[in-house]
């Protein structure tokens, strides 16, 4: 059975101040979450946020990384850097990074493999924008950046990773999913992961993202094959954040 994984992604928000008061009032309230928990700061923040983190029940991941493992990319952090700095996980192809810094599936595919042999669990992100939805095409989006994904990494590597889909049409803007439709599409990805290895397939968590709430997640985290979520706005707030995480341990009761 596969435990439920709340991953907060707080973008490019938060302070040294704020950090810790956020931190400091999640932390003990996670004490007994009965799911996984990931926490994405800033980059700069990751060495407070892990000190922060330490001995706690939650575990640190970043927002991006480069392709290379190390050398003239300046403004770029590593792999190795990431795992140096208490990382564990890794946010890998949030559409932001493919609509604002032209990101594409094959440059994705690449930071997968590099966070992966680092030692990181990448949390790949799809998602179709709302054209694509709207003239039926969000089927071959998801098959394609997934595929992208899938050419490059060994079958035997599958079960390091996780997968967030993210309507982009969802995120930020307070429109969710339904869930019906959301496991549509986690269904289609799990599909095509088990084409490749069906036991990872079977075991790895796949996210669903974009404006998750506390007055939405329950209903979307109960379908079948909604394993989580990645959390953006409400990651923010601590209330949200733990209604969130109650929601999963909820569900996993129920289940
Ligand atoms: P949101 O962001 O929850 O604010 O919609 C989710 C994300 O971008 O990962």
């Amino acid at each position: 059975m596969r435990r439920k994984l709340i991953v907060g992604n707080w973008k490019m928000n938060g302070s040294l101040v704020s950090n810790t008061a956020l931190l400091e009032d999640i932390i003990p309230q996670s004490s007994h979450a009965q799911c996984d928990i990931v926490i994405c700061p800033p980059s700069v923040y990751l060495m407070q946020c892990g000190a922060l983190l330490a001995d706690s029940a939650l575990v640190m991941g970043a927002q991006d990384v480069s392709e290379h493992a190390n050398g003239a990319f300046t403004g770029d952090v590593s792999a190795s850097m990431l795992k140096d700095c208490g990382c564990s996980y890794v946010i890998l192809g949030h559409s932001e990074r493919r609509a604002i810094h032209g990101e594409s599936n094959a440059l994705i595919a690449r930071k997968v493999v590099a966070a992966i042999e680092a030692g990181l669990k990448p949390i790949l992100c799809v998602g179709e924008t709302s054209d694509q939805r709207e003239n039926a095409q969000t089927n071959d989006v998801i098959r394609h950046q997934i595929e992208a994904v899938l050419d490059v990494l060994p079958a035997g590597k599958l079960a390091e990773l996780v997968v967030a889909y993210e309507p982009v049409w969802a995120i930020g803007t307070g429109k969710t999913a339904t869930p019906e439709m959301a496991q549509e599409v986690h269904l289609l990805l799990r599909t095509i992961l088990r084409a490749q290895n069906t036991a990872a397939a079977n075991d790895m968590r796949i996210l669903y993202g974009g404006s998750m709430k506390p007055d939405n997640v329950q209903a979307l985290i109960e379908m079948p094959d909604i394993d989580g979520g990645l959390i953006g706005g409400a990651a923010l707030k601590s209330s949200d954040f733990m209604a969130i995480v109650n929601a999963a341990n909820n569900a996993l009761r129920a289940s």
